[in-house]
């Protein structure tokens, strides 16, 4: 196994996707960031370098950083930022994985274009389980806004202008007819197109004109080799897929469009393009190739369908078996509430609140003076509670939410806290997941991080044990890091706590994020120092500034 190393220099610099010049903090100046390329136990060192007005964190989502949590990069969970004119260098290793991740700023809002791919290969000796494709291809699927990315803090978040393709918004939009992705490919190859919805707040469907695509990983774990002609990611999944160039030579459309399963706000529903080009076509001009059709923005079915039908690859590389016992279990409700706005701000809402989001009826409070996982370390109390519940504190008809009781008034007012919930070391942990319609009903992609899960069933309604355990998937289901919990449903997801640290599981549509969709499970040490959490670097980065600078 190897060292790979690199230098993440944070900086800001004009850049010019749509009509309009912008200034943005990017990584080395480019948007995307950098792709890292790695194999499987190879050790990644990134020295980040922080030259941006910005306090800044990175993350490397998805990936499982065994006994490194220190390196996992969340904001105020387990690290301070690092602020401007200031380093930190990442070290961990990359193991037990293989597929395509990706890494992003974990502070508010940064990540909208602090953001790239982490590709992690098979060791030297190993094959794919699929055959071995031609040429490999990233795909990194972003959001635009033509404004300064500090406005996107606001509550609600503003709208974007557009979506882009490896820093590229295609020909349907004004100034940028010449600026679009296109992959040349020859008749008969197959393509690896590695897939990744960096998007801050919007599931994505991806469709290519003509043509079919075999899944073969979601969020970097294999898959059983899955042929469709469209897919759906939500904000912070990853797609592996093969792409064979088994269509008449010519020109074809690549495009994605937005998912909204909840649309109350009209929102941009103009697809973002980009070009295939068949080797010996005989025109390179766009206005001759063929055009996907899009599915819907609030096509659920099509999402449902496509997301569900995955499993894993049982017996494939990486692969465990389901665990059968299970050590806890939880039940946690999700979804939109509302909260008193606080004294001298301007609040959107009438009656003086704004939304808040909750977990079982808590709205996470980040930690203001030490990172939640150097509180745990070093035994410091008053940073964070250890009573995140296992149960929603009221049963309810959680899909058709109409309040006509105190009882039903007091769930669309969730508590402010900082809670954790406590994992024994190598418990299985079954969560059932139920979105709610406390104020409306969409699908939130909710994000694991330090592990994968397995999601044992996905569902439309109230979550009912009777009728729907029988239907769970214990055999093969799909592994993943994030799920898009269906809006109006919920899923079932297990896991073995098998990594020490705080971690957070958290809806990855950003704008969630200071609503508090958040909790976070700290996992205790195991009997050995092999199985205990170590130390924090030595150079880990302090808090010594304002804390408003980083308000949620
Ligand atoms: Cu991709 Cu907590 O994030």
């Amino acid at each position: 196994a190897a060292i790979v190393e690199h230098v993440f220099q944070v900086k800001n610099v004009m850049v010019k996707p749509l009509c309009k010049e912008q200034m943005i903090p990017t990584v080395n100046g480019s948007l995307p960031g950098p792709t890292i390329d790695v194999r499987e136990g190879d050790t990644l060192v990134v020295h980040v370098i922080n030259n941006s007005t910005y306090n800044v964190t990175i993350h490397w989502h998805g990936v499982f950083q065994l006994k490194t949590s220190w390196m996992d990069g969340t904001n105020m969970i387990t690290q301070c930022p690092i602020q401007p004119n200031n380093n930190f260098t990442y070290r961990f290793n990359v193991t037990g994985q293989e597929g395509t991740l990706l890494w992003h700023a974990h502070v508010v809002n940064l990540r909208a274009t602090l953001h790239g791919a982490l590709i992690i290969r098979p060791r030297s000796d190993r094959p794919y389980p699929f055959p071995k494709p031609y040429k490999e291809v990233p795909l990194i699927l972003e959001q635009w806004w033509n404004t300064d990315v500090g406005l996107l803090k606001l509550r609600p978040a503003p709208l974007s202008d557009s979506y882009l393709i490896n820093g590229l918004a295609g020909d349907s939009y004004p100034c940028s007819k010449n600026r679009m992705f296109t992959l040349k490919v020859i008749q008969g190859k197959t393509y690896l197109l590695r897939i990744i919805n960096t998007a801050l707040n919007t599931h994505l469907f991806f469709k290519i004109a003509n043509h079919n695509v075999t899944v073969v990983a979601v969020d970097a774990v294999y898959t059983t080799p899955y042929i469709s002609d469209v897919m759906i990611l939500t904000p912070g999944q990853t797609i592996d897929a093969l792409l064979t160039a088994d269509q008449p030579t010519g020109l074809y459309y690549m495009a994605i469009s937005p998912y909204i399963s909840a649309h109350r706000q009209p929102f941009p529903a103009q697809s973002t393009t980009a070009l295939i080009i068949y080797e010996g076509a005989t025109s390179s001009s766009s206005s001759h190739a063929s055009i996907p059709s899009m599915p819907e923005m609030n096509d659920i079915q099509t999402a449902h369908r496509f997301s569900s039908n995955i499993t894993g690859l049982a017996g494939g590389p990486h692969w465990t078996p389901v665990p059968h016992h299970v050590d806890e279990r939880m039940f946690i409700t999700m979804g939109l509430g509302l909260e008193a706005c606080p004294t001298g701000t301007k609040c959107p809402g009438e009656l003086g609140q704004r939304y808040a989001g909750s977990l079982n009826n808590r709205t996470f409070v980040y930690p203001e003076t030490i990172p939640l996982q150097e509180a745990y370390f070093y035994n410091i109390t008053g940073i964070y509670n250890d009573d995140f519940p296992d149960q929603p504190p009221l049963k309810f008809d959680y899909i058709n939410f109409k309040v006509n009781t105190d009882h039903d008034y007091k769930m669309m007012f969730p508590e402010r806290k900082t809670s954790v919930k406590t994992l024994r070391f190598n418990s299985t942990v079954e969560i059932v997941v139920q979105n709610t319609g406390i104020i409306t009903t969409e699908s939130h992609p909710m994000h694991l991080h330090g592990f994968n899960f397995y999601v044992l069933g996905y569902g439309f309604g109230n979550y009912d044990p009777t009728h729907d355990e029988r239907k769970l998937n214990l055999v093969n289901p799909q592994m993943r890091n994030t799920v898009g919990v269906p809006p109006a449903g919920w899923v079932v997801l297990r896991f073995i706590a098998s990594n020490p640290g705080a971690w957070m599981f958290h809806c990855h549509m950003d704008a969630h994020l200071p609503y508090g969709i958040i909790m976070v499970f700290i996992v205790q040490n195991g009997p050995t120092p092999e199985t205990s959490l170590l130390p924090p670097p030595s150079d880990i980065p302090q808090c010594s500034w304002d804390p408003k600078i980083y308000d949620s």
